[in-house]
């Protein structure tokens, strides 16, 4: 768990209220550590000086007696400090697994980190500059990148803080408990405005939150932008969407599993897809050529995210709908991977 310093400072201030359904179990976690770290200190403190003056040289030819041991003393030491740190050790991991196992039912927001500013979008679509607005009691989950350097979403009032790491899908969840106002900070110095790269974090009423989203345009949803950017940007000349004669077959492979060229088998997910779209070389689907141009440079994280959320809502297809020539059986396909 990183930052407990920033945490010391902030659950002293009143600018750091208790505010995600985690929050109070790290906080607990927390001060309990701090009760014992103070209850040793102060102990060994006091158990010094009793000693150097209970046990002080009153005479300049004093010879003290020696002592040889304890095994009842050193098992005591020993056993005791490792009951308190196994014990903190399960309640922590217990904690920490929850803090990071988003729920099922969670929305899904994506936060892209860029010098200097967060830009967030929610699952319906609608983008957000430094302002999150999220319903009460509604879990959310954060799929964190970054455009550029390593910034860090930190939100003291639930206790949450996650890197963006450029390149990388990073992932936190939270429920807010209270409506309010709370802090967005950056918490890595990536340069110049790092301090003023924060924002905040508006939890409002599911009502208040439905009408917040209703204002406005109606905005373009991440899979619409996704599949608009598919025609755009050419995917779809060798990915059709019912074919896997050029390349492979994107429909219904979120959430399974591919074979590579290598015979390694991997996941088809998020990470897996822009891995796909930036450097389409690292990870060949069996039965295809490495034909397909990256698109490193031509896309921003944003419009990634789209097209991830695109493929991810591919249906799949039909069963008993196996393309005759499809790359599995004849070899001769000269598409390019996913
Ligand atoms: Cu972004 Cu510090």
């Amino acid at each position: 768990m990183s930052g407990i310093p920033p945490l010391f400072a902030q659950s002293f201030a009143p600018s750091a209220p208790s505010a995600s359904s985690v929050s109070g179990e790290v906080d607990a976690i927390f001060f309990t550590l701090v009760a014992i770290t103070a209850f040793f200190t102060i102990g060994i403190g006091v158990a010094i000086l009793f000693f150097a003056i209970r046990y002080r040289r009153r005479s300049p030819g004093e010879v003290p007696a020696q002592v040889h041991g304890s095994t009842a003393l050193e098992l005591t030491w020993t056993l005791i400090p490792l009951a308190i740190v196994i014990a903190v050790f399960v309640w922590g991991s217990k904690v920490y697994f929850h803090m990071n196992r988003p729920p099922d039912d969670a929305m899904t927001v994506t936060v892209v980190g860029k010098r200097w500013m967060w830009k967030l979008q929610q699952p319906t679509g609608q983008r957000e500059i430094n302002e999150l607005h999220v319903p009460v009691g509604r879990a959310v989950k954060l799929v964190i990148t970054s455009e550029d350097t390593i910034h860090s979403f930190y939100v003291p009032a639930f206790r949450i803080k996650r890197d963006a790491v450029p390149g990388r899908y990073t992932q936190a969840w939270f429920r807010a408990t209270r409506p309010g106002v709370y802090h967005l900070l950056c918490a890595e110095y990536c340069g110049t405005d790092h301090s003023r790269m924060q924002g905040r974090i508006v939890v409002m009423e599911p009502h208040d939150y439905e009408a917040w989203l209703a204002g406005g345009a109606p905005p373009e949803s991440p899979r619409a932008t996704g599949e608009r950017l598919f025609t755009e940007m050419g995917c779809a000349t060798c990915h059709q969407p019912d074919s896997a004669e050029r390349a492979p077959r994107l429909a219904g492979i979120y959430g399974g599993k591919v074979t590579l060229t290598t015979g390694e088998t991997v996941a088809v997910d998020d990470a897996y897809i822009r891995e796909s779209i930036v450097s389409p070389v690292a990870k060949v689907v069996k039965g295809y050529q490495p034909v397909m141009p990256t698109f490193q440079g031509l896309l921003s994280e944003e419009q990634i995210l789209d097209l991830v959320a695109y493929v991810k809502s591919l249906p799949a297809p039909p069963v008993a709908a196996p393309a005759p020539g499809g790359p599995q059986t004849k070899s001769r396909a000269k598409g390019t991977k996913s």
